[in-house]
């Protein structure tokens, strides 16, 4: 008799017949779970059948026909990689060389003394999500302080079960004002002075996921200023460099300013939008230690995590980011790749609000062409986002997030349309 088989005639149902008792399975008591967010708009876009339908839910760059783009410098390093017939032997625990560190260079700039100084404990993830789930299992494990991971209100939907899966728990500071659709700058600073000591800090470090608004450089100051004062932790997530404002080294402004401003910290990287590798899975995992010794001890301890998690991560797409970062012809074509990426989402974020001003709107749309990055959270209240849906077919999740990335010359007029019918 099956172990399923004996376990079900163990169980309270005595009286059942047999066949059906050995039915039973090791799971029943597994309820559904709730569908992904996101992923739901996407699969309510494609059922519709009208042609006018725009869907704004993915945060996925797309050209101006709303079709994938493969950036030009990825096709070339594409080229250059088959041509050398490489092999598909495992990468090392902790990825290519090449890559990862190239990747920190990126983020900290060239002349980046910690760097110089190697206190960075750095490794190749399995994209953002991998190097944040990396980051969170070594503070789960190492952390001494408070065991707290004190997050943006809101924040990227991931973030929360990511360190409750890690065992760590999460809580919030102010950052959105949803009255003037910007950043809650003085609450975001008043909760920061009161969170204990010795906790950890999320910060975005450009083109905040799902808001678009970032502090600025002076805010910035500001805001590691009191995160040392306050002896926290900073973990920044920075899975948007280059695609804020299309200068790499401008959006990375928040982790330079960490470094010199002398704080230990931690950084997870992505690789997906800014060179579109969404699905090679490219990204970096970083500990900035006190010195070289610790983060060798750092590296040795976030190797034996990696192992067990995984083993190794792949290798193509960081084959491709290294191919770019280490040849100028290819870094400097990727980094107009770049610009033209933000420079198509900065020009439509223009052509959406004026459009709506156009049409006589009476609401302030400011905040369209203030918020930054792949997304614009535009202050819809969940029942005009379902107007939107059910009377448009424009469909975005009902928190009014919008992903800037499927809005094009070609259906911005609609969208505007769309969204003063369900505003005025
Ligand atoms: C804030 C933030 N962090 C991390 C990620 C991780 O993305 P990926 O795992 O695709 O690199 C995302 C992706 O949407 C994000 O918005």
């Amino acid at each position: 008799m099956s172990q399923i088989c004996q376990r079900s005639l163990l169980s309270v149902n005595r009286l059942a017949p047999a066949a059906l008792r050995c039915k039973s399975s090791w799971f029943t008591e597994v309820q559904m779970g709730p569908p992904d967010a996101i992923l739901g708009v996407t699969e309510a876009f494609k059922k519709d059948t009208n042609p006018k339908k725009i869907n704004l839910g993915a945060g996925a760059y797309r050209d101006d026909n709303t079709k994938p783009y493969v950036l030009p410098s990825v096709r070339e390093a594409e080229k250059r990689l088959i041509s050398r017939a490489l092999d598909k032997e495992y990468s090392t625990i902790i990825g290519i060389p090449e890559f990862y560190n190239k990747a920190i260079e990126l983020a900290l700039g060239p002349s980046s003394q910690r760097l110089k100084a190697k206190h960075n404990a750095t490794v190749q993830t399995i994209s953002g999500t991998g190097a944040l789930r990396v980051g969170a299992a070594f503070l789960s494990k190492f952390w001494k302080g408070n065991r707290e991971v004190y997050l943006p209100s809101p924040s990227w939907g991931n973030h929360v079960p990511i360190f409750e899966h890690s065992g760590l728990s999460v809580k919030r500071y102010r950052y959105y004002n949803a009255e003037h659709c910007n950043l809650d700058f003085n609450g975001m600073i008043e909760d920061l002075k009161k969170i204990p000591e010795s906790s950890i800090v999320l910060l975005h470090a450009c083109a905040h996921n799902p808001t678009g608004v970032d502090p600025s450089h002076e805010q910035w100051r500001e805001i590691s200023k009191v995160v040392k004062d306050r002896k926290l932790y900073p973990f920044i997530d920075m899975a948007y460099q280059g695609f804020a404002t299309g200068d790499v080294d401008n959006d990375a402004f928040a982790v330079r300013i960490f470094e010199a401003d002398g704080h230990d910290f931690c950084l997870a990287q992505s690789f997906a939008k800014n060179m579109g590798l969404y699905g090679e899975r490219a990204g970096a995992y970083t500990v900035i230690c006190s010195d070289q010794e610790e983060a060798a001890r750092v590296m040795s301890q976030i190797k034996i995590l990696i192992r067990a998690l995984y083993s190794n991560p792949p290798i193509h797409g960081a084959r491709l980011a290294a191919e770019i970062l280490n040849n100028d012809d290819l870094r400097s074509q990727w980094l107009k790749d770049v610009k033209v990426m933000a420079d198509r989402i900065i020009d439509v974020r223009g052509k959406l609000k004026a459009n709506l001003e156009k049409l006589g709107s009476s609401q302030n749309w400011n905040h369209i062409v203030d918020q930054i990055g792949m997304f614009c959270f535009t202050g819809l209240k969940p029942e005009q986002v379902d107007k939107l849906t059910k009377e448009h077919s424009v469909y975005l999740t009902r928190d009014g997030r919008v992903s800037m990335a499927g809005v094009t010359s070609k259906n911005v007029d609609y969208l505007a349309e769309s969204i003063h019918a369900v505003t005025k």
